[in-house]
Order: structure tokens, then sequence, then C-alpha cells
């Protein structure tokens, strides 16, 4: 995980102005800050060395979710998916990035004054980070399932990135590692799997991908999309969306959590039993492989999946 404060001098888009990090503050009565009334997303970008260039990763798709999930809260936002790519391209470009990256966009009620009530006035930014390997352990994890339940739909909607929602994952995360585990899995209300605090999860039995399905409280990953396609098109697997008993945990073959920021993340240890033989499964490392493969560019079927910084064509006007 990324421990540093960022550059404050690095440039980013807050309320349609390119501005320094450190001056893009907020006011300590926003409404956002005190009932979580924001929608975030979270991009991935590798700098592929081969081609010299930075590689957007389904970027379209996350703005997409993003403006999606922002209806949620009645949030709008005046950019078309490919604006905010290009918007994301240029901070890439000004801030000269060439390393891999991560992008954070978010939305969020900006009124600064007291009371739950939503109004209209929302606020946007995004910032662009170099980013590393969100698990420093990238060999094999240690998961937990956490006493935390997932967050119920009709609760708080899981699928919406929004950020009061989080508080659900920080219980849950701080559980696990104190605990002594890497990453939590949660189980949903009625006890199935759900996913990990900021993941899906994959496991393998019987040489099937299983997964749970979008009905189980589940953010739903781009990733674990993305998975899905490139397992059942390249590796030929039968990928199958079901509700997964806590106790398949302890019999499966492998496990891995998915998603942007963990990318694909083996898990060796589930509840301080091994998985399968306690080490990096068959499926998980063909997945991994062909996954790094795909977003660096290198599988020509899937090169439309990425938005090229630097040799890409600006499709939108950027003040
Ligand atoms: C709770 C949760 N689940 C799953 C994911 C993975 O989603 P994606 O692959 O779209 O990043 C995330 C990503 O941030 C998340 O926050």
């Amino acid at each position: 995980m990324e421990t540093k404060s960022p550059n404050p001098n690095t440039i980013v888009w807050f309320q349609n102005r390119f501005i320094r990090l450190a001056e893009a503050n907020v006011n300590i009565l926003t409404h956002a800050l005190h009932y979580g009334t924001g929608v975030f997303e979270g991009v991935r970008g590798y700098y592929d060395d081969g081609s010299r260039d930075l590689l957007l990763f389904r970027a379209p798709d996350h703005f997409e979710r993003w403006k999606r999930n922002c209806g949620i809260l009645r949030i709008s936002i005046p950019h078309s998916p490919s604006e905010l790519c290009e918007i994301t391209a240029e901070l890439c470009r000004r801030n000269a990035f060439k390393s891999n990256i991560y992008v954070r966009p978010l939305a969020y009620k900006a009124s600064a004054r007291i009371g739950v009530a939503p109004d209209d006035n929302d606020a946007h930014a995004i910032v662009v980070l170099p980013f590393g390997h969100y698990f420093e352990k990238v060999k094999g994890l240690r998961a937990g399932v956490v006493s935390w339940r997932r967050i119920d739909d009709t609760m708080i909607p899981g699928r919406g990135k929004l950020t009061g929602a989080y508080v659900n994952s920080v219980l849950a995360g701080d559980e696990a590692r104190r605990n002594g585990h890497d990453e939590a899995i949660f189980l949903t209300q009625d006890g199935h799997v759900a996913e990990g605090a900021a993941c899906n999860l994959f496991m393998v039995r019987s040489g099937k991908l299983v997964t749970p399905p979008i009905t189980d409280n589940i953010l739903e990953g781009l990733t674990r999309a993305s998975i899905m396609e490139l397992a059942e098109k390249e590796l030929k697997l039968q990928v199958v969306e079901r509700s997964i008993d806590r106790s398949e945990l302890y019999v499966c073959d492998e496990l891995f959590f998915a998603g942007t920021a963990v990318e694909v993340a083996p898990i060796t240890s589930v509840d301080h039993r091994p998985v399968g033989d306690g080490q990096i499964g068959r499926v998980t490392e063909q997945v991994r492989a062909l996954f790094v493969e795909a977003t660096r560019g290198h599988v020509p079927a899937y090169r439309e999946w990425l938005w090229p910084v630097y040799q890409g064509t600006p499709v939108a006007n950027i003040a």
C-alpha cells in the first residue's frame, strides 16, 4: 500500500480547473465530509516500456460506471466518459508521469452547511498519482473472514462506490489485520461469501472459476469482468457466478482477489488454513500472467481496453 504523502505540486483537476494538489481543498462543513455523500472511482494506468506509453485500463468503462453510480446520489457530472478520459490523459501529461499510476475521480455534495438533506451543489475532482503494488506481499496473501457483514443493498448500495460506504471496508480491513491476516473477506447478511474489503473474490473448484454474483452485495468490479472474459475466451475455463458458502473457502483448490488496486492477488491461506497445498495455484498464475500481458497492451484482442496517454489523439478541448 502507498504510504507516502503525494507531492503537493502534483497537478490535479478540481472544479473544472487544472491546479496544484496543495490548492485543491474543501471547506470543513462540506456535506460529503460529514455525511459520506461522495462517489469515487479507481483506475489504473500501466507504463509499457516497449511502446513507451502510459495505458489507462478500461478508463471509459470506469468513467461510465462513475457517472451511473453518481446517479444513485443524484450527483451529475457534466462530461462524457471520453472527455473524462482525455482530462485524465492530460493530467498524466502535465505531470509527465512515465510510471504505473492510479487515477482517483471523486464527485461529492459540496454545500458547506449543517443538514443531511442534499442539494444540487456538486463538485468534481480527478487526481492521478504514481502507484505501485497495493500489497507488498505479492507472493500469497493470508485472508480472513471478518465479523463485519458486507453492507446490504437495502442499506447502502455497495455497488455505488459511495464514500460513506467504505467505513464498512475500513472496519473489516482493520479487523483482518489485527487478527494476523493481510486482507478481509466479507460475508453477506445471509452468510454467503461476498468479497474483500476493496476487491472481488474468485475461487477455483474442480477446474471451474467461481465468483459470487452481482446480487450478493459485491461491487461490480471491472477487473472481475475482465478476468471472467479472459478466463473464458483465452484460458477456455468455465466461469460460474453463484453464491459461495464460507466452508467452500476451506476446501477449494485456489483463491484470489481481483480489483483495480489489488490487481490479481493470490490467497494462500484463509482463516489460518492453507488454500489447496498452500502455494499459489496454477490457474491463479495463468490468470495473473494473462492479466499483466493484457494491461500492458501485449494481447492484441484486448488493446481496445487501453487508452494511450502519449500516443493517443486528444478527443476533447482541454482549457
Ligand atoms: C468494495 C470493492 N470491491 C471490488 C472492487 C474491485 O472493483 P474494480 O475491479 O472495478 O476496481 C473495488 C474497487 O475499488 C471495491 O472497492
